[in-house]
């Protein structure tokens, strides 16, 4: 659950990043962008502004932009980027004892919890992201999804609920039928019906 959490909030930073504003003088009357909106922890702001180089670059240009000091910080990063350097790396786990049953060594214990626990786990999600409805325009719907479709990422897709089917049986998988569920995007059928290989019900307890 922690994961998924920690996905959405990966997930909503990018989405941050696509905010609309226009870089028209150097001194500008009107603020470039409004930084009172990024609401976060001030050891985290580095990392933000690293993952969002254009809010960076319109805080480098506002005289008045109040996240001077994040600047500073040079390439740090969450450890799920691409290009992330290890040593930029805002953690990674520290293991006193390695089980045996379990890795065979004190560093392979600590790849391993990375990757199973910590920012390691968002990186290997983010390199499985697959397409599975593509949009021919701005707009469009969407469909991406990380293997087995774990996590998902959709956009303006509609749901048709005016006929729900509600019965007494619990774990009913019908409940949308053909038509109720689309939108406008190149949907590959084939793709989405391999990545539904681990779906059955209870599978996010
Ligand atoms: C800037 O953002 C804050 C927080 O979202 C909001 O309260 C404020 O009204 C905004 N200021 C302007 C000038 O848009």
């Amino acid at each position: 659950m922690l994961l998924l959490v920690a996905l959405g909030i990966v997930f909503s930073l990018t989405a941050a990043a696509t905010e609309k504003a226009e870089v028209t003088t150097n001194k500008p009357a009107v603020p470039l962008f409004n930084f009172s909106r990024i609401y976060l922890p001030p050891e985290h702001v580095p990392y933000f502004l690293n993952n969002n180089k254009r809010v960076a670059k319109l805080c480098h240009l506002d005289p008045l932009c109040p996240f001077k000091d994040a600047l500073q910080s040079q390439s740090v990063c969450w450890g799920y980027e691409k290009n992330c350097d290890s040593k930029k790396r805002f953690s990674y786990p520290v293991c006193t004892k390695a089980d045996s049953g379990w890795v065979q060594s004190l560093d392979a214990a600590r790849e391993l919890f990375w990757k199973q626990a910590d920012f390691g786990y968002v990186k290997e999600r983010i390199a499985e992201l697959k397409t599975l409805c593509k949009p021919d325009k701005p707009g469009d719907s969407s469909l991406r999804c990380s293997s087995h479709t774990r996590f998902c990422r959709a956009t303006n897709l509609y749901l048709d609920l005016r006929k729900p089917r509600r019965s007494h049986e619990r774990y009913k998988e019908d409940f949308t039928h053909t038509g109720e569920i689309g939108g406008h995007c190149q949907l590959n059928r084939h793709a989405l019906a391999a990545e539904g290989d681990h779906k059955s019900p209870l599978q996010s307890w």
